[in-house]
């Protein structure tokens, strides 16, 4: 979605701010602007396209002088994207400007109210309503401007704001949509995310709902939506710009299935002592773990895949009921929470806005929540109960892996713990399986080490028009998530189906040459999948099986086999994706695809 930088102090801003949006463009976007105040008046420059464009009309910034201003890369919501509705937007007599990520829901309301008192529209934007209503409170104090307006505005929103009257300052505010404040010795800065600033500051501020900021070059002032004075501390970020750099890599998105080993480790291992799981953030006592009756686990995209292999590993280990839930459904479909039941809402971004109206939605309603979340300090893990941090590191690639496979491994350890407070995991078991989990990154490695062998695999498919992924159980859910990976970066239509379920109606989709991926890495099905890939295989399918070592049997029905090592099966997802993701890659480099920032995507989604 949106990105927002803004910068105020010694340096010009224009080449600061651009440089910013550069560390943003992972969050997908289709136009960039920047407002710069020159030492009279705010210019405007934006455009429709990728940030090339506007570096190469400002000449890298060069063309705007001055110390303040701010940017953003636009992800249409309301209007087309085109230069006009490019963000910033000016009052009429252009001495407001404003940069907004989310959205104002009630603009139509706002902008018939504006319209009555003679105000004019150029876009067709929410944002443009911002700017006009700013200019209708401002009677000479921006701070109370920027707070009347705030009381009355709904939806979501991250702004920049600059009033050519005060140009020693921005004004900067959030609700719902993601934003943080950073400041140095050359000055302060306002960003979406941490990796636009990190080169220049690692002291952040992370803004909390309707709070507001007014930034000036050596200082900055946080106030509550009433103008009461607030007092916050900053947060040193501990991670490195390189963690954001692509070191090499073609893509993010490479570099990011690489890391995956390192991730397991880190998500994994400060968790295990003396042969025990520990997870301490879930602040719960082993006879309340134990007595947990259910669980809901509520999230979006990889990550709602994440928590459908969680039903299965939680379910199979714990022997507890869970139920699975989209966010968007969860939130409006009233669902039933028993007493004894746990919520847990899982986020990468931690920013995702129908997993966090879900997680607000179950906390109303008094129930504990338990975030499994990547970003540090983010809205998710701020509003939640308890956080167990997945140890991704920055995921820049909008497509993810290396935070979907953390996830995974947050999911294993609740599972193992939960079964083992209830008496589901004899001990013996229990050891043998934390052995398996410790096994997980040498052979993710070894898996991703096999890269030329999928490279080669895949660019057989680049003009594929469809391809379907089966499994049964786990491999159902692995499926979903290789399906997923395939079509967002390569956009190749694709679908996910239980193995048992496609003679129901889309095994008519299978045409001679078809590829049909089936995953098989559960003993007890092996014979069954089996059954279903002879069925597709029978109607002109290629078949790829992604399956464990002992299943030779596979290659009777199979026309390509990748092999996964040896696993517990409960863990098995963590080694079957890996060709899955390799797959998805290497089809959409070779389409030539944008696989890091895929079209009409954003890396977080903070709009319903
Ligand atoms: O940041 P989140 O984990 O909450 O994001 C959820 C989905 O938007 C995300 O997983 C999305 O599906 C990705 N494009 C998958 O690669």
């Amino acid at each position: 979605m949106c990105g927002i930088v803004g910068y105020i102090g010694k340096k010009q801003a224009a080449p600061i701010i651009l440089d910013g949006l550069s560390k943003l463009e992972y969050r997908g976007y289709d136009s960039a602007g920047m407002a710069i105040y020159d030492g009279e008046k705010i210019n405007i420059t934006k455009s429709v396209g990728r940030l090339k464009v506007l570096e190469n009309l400002t000449r890298g910034g060069e063309t705007m002088p001055g110390f303040c201003g701010i940017g953003h890369t636009r992800w249409a919501t309301h209007g087309v994207p085109n230069d006009t509705n490019a963000h910033p937007h000016f009052n009429a007599d252009e001495t407001i400007t404003v940069v907004h990520n989310g959205i104002i829901e009630n603009y139509l309301q706002l902008r018939q109210m504006l319209a009555d008192k003679g105000y004019r529209f150029v876009s067709d934007t929410d944002t443009e309503v911002l700017a006009h209503l700013l200019d209708y409170y401002y009677k000479g104090n921006p701070l109370e401007a920027v707070t009347k307006v705030l009381h009355r505005v709904e939806g979501s929103y991250a702004l920049g704001i600059l009033f050519a009257d005060c140009p020693d300052q921005i004004f900067a505010t959030r609700k719902d949509s993601p934003l943080i404040v950073g400041q140095s010795d050359e000055g302060c800065f306002i960003a979406s995310d941490v990796p636009a600033i990190l080169k220049y500051t690692r002291k952040v501020y992370y803004v909390d709902n309707q709070e507001v900021v007014r930034l000036r070059a050596d200082h900055m002032h946080f106030y509550t939506v009433d103008e009461e004075e607030l007092r916050k501390d900053p947060v040193t970020i501990e991670w490195d710009t390189d963690a954001a750099e692509k070191a090499g890599y073609e893509h993010f998105m490479l570099k990011e299935m690489y890391e995956q080993p390192k991730t397991v480790t880190d998500t994994l291992m400060p968790r295990i002592k003396d042969d025990d799981i520990v997870i301490e953030e879930l602040h719960m006592t082993d006879e309340e773990l134990a007595a947990l009756k259910k669980i809901h686990i509520v999230a979006c995209g990889s990550a709602y895949h994440a928590g459908v292999t969680g039903k299965y590993v939680i379910e199979g280990l714990a022997r507890i009921p869970v139920e699975v839930d989209l966010a968007s459904e969860f939130r409006y479909r009233d669902p039933i929470l028993e007493e004894g039941s746990m919520v847990v809402v899982i986020s990468q971004s931690g920013e995702t806005a129908d997993t966090l109206a879900a997680l607000r939605e179950s906390k109303a309603r008094g129930f504990k929540v338990l975030g499994i979340v990547n970003v540090v300090g983010s809205s998710i893990a701020r509003e939640a109960d308890n956080v167990m941090y997945t140890w991704a590191g920055p995921e820049i690639a909008v497509a993810t892996t290396k935070a979907y496979s953390a996830q995974l491994i947050a999911l294993y350890l609740l599972a193992m713990k939960i079964g083992k407070v209830r008496g589901k995991i004899d001990p013996e078991a229990f050891s043998a399986m934390l052995g398996d989990l410790k096994c997980l990154p040498d052979q993710i490695e070894m898996l991703l080490n096999n890269k030329l062998k999928i490279q080669k695999f895949a660019n057989r498919y680049v003009g594929a028009k469809d391809v379907f992924f089966i499994g049964r159980g786990i491999d159902y859910a692995i499926s979903l998530e290789g399906s997923l990976k395939l079509k967002e970066i390569s956009y190749i239509h694709s679908e996910a189906y239980a193995a048992g379920e496609l003679k129901h109606g889309t095994i008519s989709l299978i045409e001679e040459g078809t590829l049909v991926a089936a995953v098989s890495t559960q003993p007890e099905l092996y014979a069954k999948t089996i059954s279903n890939m002879v069925e597709v295989k029978a109607r002109g399918a290629f078949v790829l099986a992604v399956t464990c070592e002992e299943n030779k049997a596979i290659e009777k029905a199979a026309d390509y086999v990748i092999y996964i090592p040896e696993t517990n099966p409960y863990f098995a997802n963590s080694l079957a994706i890996i060709p899955l993701q390799l797959f998805g890659y290497y089809v959409a480099v070779g389409k030539g695809c944008d696989v890091d920032k895929p079209r009409n995507l954003a890396k977080s989604v903070t709009v319903e």
